[in-house]
């Protein structure tokens, strides 16, 4: 695993996300404060979670079908998804967020 910076704290405010082109991509997002890492691909399709709606008890839906998935677990929480997305662990450092994931790929 590698240390990745994702940003400064100030450019991920609570109820954003972003998109982190790792192997697997990653989606960070920021709920009222906390960061959490899940894979960017939702399981049950195409979409790109960083684009989906991050919600006060904890969770983020799917842009396309709606589906929710625990931001700290992961778990597949409402259909159409029934498979959970994988978490990776996300690291405040003074003003910066880093996640701990597979290698970033080269833009
Ligand atoms: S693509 Fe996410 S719920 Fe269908």
């Amino acid at each position: 695993m590698d240390k990745i910076f994702v940003c400064a704290v100030a450019e991920l405010p609570p109820g954003e996300a972003r998109r982190i082109e790792t192997d697997p991509v990653i989606a960070v997002f920021n709920q009222d404060g906390e960061f959490y890492a899940l894979a960017d691909r939702c399981t049950h399709g195409e979409a790109s979670m960083s684009d989906g709606y991050v919600e006060d008890d904890c969770t983020v839906e799917c842009p396309i079908h709606s589906a929710k998935f625990c931001l700290k677990t992961g778990k597949a929480l409402t259909q159409p998804a029934t498979v959970d997305l994988a978490t990776f662990k996300v690291e405040v450092e003074g003003d910066n967020v880093y996640v701990l994931a597979p290698a970033q790929v080269a833009a």
